[in-house]
């Protein structure tokens, strides 16, 4: 094949290896990632950041020595008029010289990598602890509170945490790339890493561990904000998982309205259509009525209205309220149990 510009070999191989340069080492840094772990220091990335550098600089130096010794025998010994190539073998300082320089450097390394290794596992004075959880395919995080959120775990600002991360199913990787290094997660440990936020953002991460079909869609996010944010996040997020949803408590006033009213009152005072039945009308506020349902409440059974309005007689033998949950005898599905409840708590 002809190119259409001449084109000989090392003018080839020189472009191609600028450009491979250029791709390897130089764009990462002017590309705007997200997830370029080089741009952002923090205390829990500096270290591996510079011990990157010392060695990026350090096999730089080596790579144009020896390279260098490379080209320059090539160019100068090579086999030409008035000059006749040799061969050499053998060259005791030489080699004394290339062996123990490299390992010396090699050990230098490895202690700076120890010594950050151990900075970069020291978990134990971190200020808050959060709990990481990989499944397929998504991240949760709780909250030392209980509070539990998917994909986006939100974090105050200048505070060193501590994820705690294990799997429920495969293996996983946790990684967030501008806050720390990588952690696998593992089902049945638990591994520790902290992170410690210098500056308020977003922070993108992903599972880093093939896990599925669903891998790639494992994404994570950190949201590091000041103190009085994250707090505010925090009782924003608890009471947003705490609301029952308009519709959800509609739906329930729709199926009340076929079945509790027959004996209950559900509005209004007064006593109900079935005078031994409870007025329900303020039951959110008042409920449980029934020793037997207040017992299970105050037991912490976040279901206690739940099992009751799904088959009562299991909680009261003999009671005339009728079993509603159809896998128990009767009509209503749990969706639909679940609805008559949001509706019930939702009288006040
Ligand atoms: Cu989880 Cu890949």
């Amino acid at each position: 094949m002809r190119l259409p510009i001449p084109v000989n070999a090392r003018t080839a191989v020189i472009a191609l290896l600028g450009l491979a340069l250029l791709l390897v080492f130089v764009f990462p840094f002017f590309a705007p990632t997200p997830q370029s772990w080089l741009a952002t220091r923090t205390p829990a990335t500096t270290d591996v950041i510079d011990l990157y550098w010392a060695m990026f600089w350090i096999a730089a130096v080596i790579m144009v020595i020896v390279e260098g010794g490379i080209i320059a025998s090539v160019i100068l010994y090579r086999q030409r008029p008035g000059h006749t190539a040799r061969a050499y073998h053998g060259n005791t300082f030489l080699e004394f010289t290339w062996t123990i320089i490299p390992a010396i450097i090699v050990l230098g390394l490895s202690a700076y990598s120890f010594r950050s290794l151990s900075a970069l596992t020291n978990v134990g004075d971190a200020q808050m602890t959060i709990e990481v959880t990989g499944r397929q395919w998504q991240w949760s995080f709780t909250y030392p509170d209980g509070l539990r959120v998917n994909t986006e775990a939100h974090i105050p600002v200048n505070t060193k945490v501590r994820f705690n991360i294990t799997s429920v199913d495969v293996l996983h990787s946790f990684w967030i790339p501008k806050l720390s290094g990588k952690m696998d997660a593992v089902p049945g440990f638990t591994n520790a890493i902290w992170v410690h936020a210098v500056e308020s953002g977003e922070y993108l991460g992903q599972c880093t561990e093939f896990c599925g079909i669903g891998h790639a869609d494992m994404l994570a996010k950190v949201v590091a904000q000041p103190d009085a944010d994250f707090q505010k996040w925090l009782v924003d997020t608890r009471r947003a998982q705490q609301e029952v949803p308009a519709d959800q408590i509609a739906a329930g006033k729709q199926i009340a309205q076929q079945t509790c009213v027959i004996c209950h009152r559900m509005e209004g005072t007064g006593t109900s259509p079935n005078p031994a039945a409870p007025n329900l009308s303020r039951y959110g506020a008042e409920g449980p009525l029934l020793p037997e349902l207040r017992a299970l409440k105050d037991a912490g059974d976040r279901d206690w209205l739940k099992k009751w309005v799904s088959d009562a007689k299991s909680i009261k033998p003999g009671t005339a309220m009728p079993t509603w949950l159809n896998t128990r005898g009767g009509t209503l599905t749990e969706q639909q149990v679940d609805s008559v409840v949001a509706y019930l708590l939702s009288l006040k």
